[in-house]
């Protein structure tokens, strides 16, 4: 099974202008496909930095709902150490500083560093900041740059990573590897470490993660190892620019077997997010803004509470997955959450559906299939201008290698596939235009393979009310449906 997220962009878009693309088109781009076997641990790109017990897998994100705080993470992993940030606006000048919290865990018989967790808040839009954490000549300093204000006119990069590549490489192939790495179902072996590096050339400011973020559950007992090395192999991006995190399949590591029934332990205690800021009882559901985005986090493999895990679980893993319906390996897996979701997504102005799991690209038209039933059979999707259109960027790189075989012929619905790897980037300009890109690996930055522009349709109704904050979404609805299941 994949690992699978799902993030929804609120830009208030509605219909879709493709550029240059002609009906449904499915690349004949096949990519070479080197194993995807994790990088060895004793690669350079998981080092750990110099010094007694220095700071690493540093890694940001959005802290609070509007973007002027961010929370600052790290691992420290001989002892606590001071778990404070020291920031400021002049590099080398720290004349702030934040107090934060540090905890740890077991899994089986791996045994975590200490994880700190710092919000930095009351900051400044549009600001450059600079970071100091750890103490001596083990202290290390990074930087990030705070959105601008909240503003349907503001513009901003965002790149799309599902990221599973990175770790893994048993097998020597070193030498024909670009030697690069990034987005959703990431993972660790070179293809993420493409991915990444790829990712890094496009002016990207944020990063929205897809989900499935180090694949350690590929290892015997989960190796907590391989967490370790997968924050230190991203460390390069995510310490200076927030990854908005949203969590896979791959992330719940429910090992009963082995003494471990708690579910997603290892990504909540080293990822965090600012869920509360949106009112949402779970870390893996939340909503932030930023710039002129509005972004909503789902993870579709979320429990609330307990009781509910094994049902998510069974609905969600076999009958849902979203966007792998345009995916001959998951096949109709999808429908009944994204059916629920569908009339939430229409209603609210939703433009983009960005999901993970499916180990390839994929791009929908708008369209709808709101009266899928299961009953009827009636399954397949029409055009609809009101509904968002999909995008599957499961296409990070991991173990699992690429899903090759699409359905065929390519439905309706879908207008541009292609079995390989990469990223995507989405420009919002202003209110009424953005720009998405998405980026196979092997031809460096500079050539899209899919380029849409999108036009916001919320902006250009004249039976809206012209203001953001009438489309303010409230995570109290997204529970009350998701109470539903
Ligand atoms: C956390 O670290 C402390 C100090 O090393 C240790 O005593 C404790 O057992 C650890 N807790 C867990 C859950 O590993
Ligand atoms: C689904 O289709 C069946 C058969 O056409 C119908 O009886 C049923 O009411 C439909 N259910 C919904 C929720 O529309
Ligand atoms: C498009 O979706 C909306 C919301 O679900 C629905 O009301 C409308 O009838 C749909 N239009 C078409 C052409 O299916
Ligand atoms: C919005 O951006 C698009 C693309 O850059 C541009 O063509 C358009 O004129 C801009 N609109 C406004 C109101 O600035």
């Amino acid at each position: 099974m994949r690992g699978w997220g799902l993030l929804v962009l609120s830009l208030h878009v509605l219909s879709c202008m493709v550029s240059g693309v002609a009906s449904g088109r499915t690349s004949s781009y096949v990519r070479t496909e080197f194993p995807s076997t994790d990088i060895p641990l004793e690669s350079e790109w998981f080092a750990i930095p110099k010094g007694y017990n220095a700071p690493q897998q540093v890694h940001i994100t959005q802290g609070d709902y509007d973007g002027k705080a961010v929370i600052v993470s790290w691992v420290t992993p001989e002892e606590p150490g001071p778990s404070e940030v020291f920031y400021g606006k002049k590099e080398k000048q720290y004349d702030q500083k934040a107090e934060g919290t540090t905890t740890n865990y077991t899994f089986y018989d791996y045994k975590s560093g200490y994880i700190h967790h710092c919000v930095v808040d009351g900051l400044e839009y549009n600001t450059k900041y600079y970071y100091k954490i750890g103490s001596g000549d083990s202290a290390r300093e990074f930087w990030f740059e705070t959105p601008p204000a909240i503003d349907p006119d503001a513009s901003y990069t965002f790149g799309i990573i599902g990221l599973s590549l990175l770790i893994c490489v048993l097998s020597c192939l070193i030498s024909t590897i670009p030697v690069s790495v990034v987005p959703g179902d990431l993972g660790q072996t070179f293809n993420s470490l493409s991915t990444l590096q790829h990712y890094e050339k496009t002016g990207g400011q944020t990063v929205l993660f897809l989900g499935d973020l180090s694949y350690a559950d590929r290892y015997e007992h989960d190796d907590g190892i391989r967490w370790d090395s997968w924050g230190r192999l991203v460390e390069r991006s995510t310490a200076y620019q927030p990854w908005i995190w949203n969590s896979g399949n791959h992330e719940i590591e429910y090992r009963p077997d082995l003494g471990e029934t708690s579910t997603f332990k290892p990504y909540l205690h080293r990822y965090m997010t600012p869920y509360l800021a949106s009112k949402s009882s779970s870390p893996m559901w939340y909503a932030v803004r930023r710039a002129s985005a509005h972004i909503i986090v789902l993870s579709s493999y979320s429990p609330f509470g307990n009781m509910l895990f094994q049902l998510a679980f069974f609905c969600f893993c076999h009958a849902y997955s979203d966007m792998d319906f345009f995916n001959e390996a998951h096949y109709m897996e999808g429908e009944s959450m994204r059916s629920a979701f569908e009339k939430w997504f229409v209603k609210y102005k939703v433009d983009l559906v960005f999901a993970g799991h499916v180990h390839a690209y994929e791009r929908s038209y708008r369209i709808s299939n709101v009266n899928y039933n299961i009953t009827s059979g009636n399954r397949y999707p029409v055009p609809n201008k009101s509904a968002p259109v999909y995008i599957t960027v499961g296409d990070g790189g991991n173990q699992e290698g690429l899903a090759s075989r699409f359905y065929d012929p390519q439905p309706d619905y879908s207008a541009f596939r292609e079995a390989s790897y990469g990223h995507s980037i989405l420009q919002l300009k202003n209110r009424t235009h953005a720009v998405y890109r998405w980026n196979r690996n092997d031809d460096g930055n500079h050539v899209p393979a899919d380029t849409v522009v999108f036009h916001n349709q919320y902006w250009t109704s004249s039976t809206r009310r012209r203001r953001l904050k009438k489309n303010h979404f409230h995570l109290e609805n997204l529970e009350d449906l998701i109470s539903l299941f």
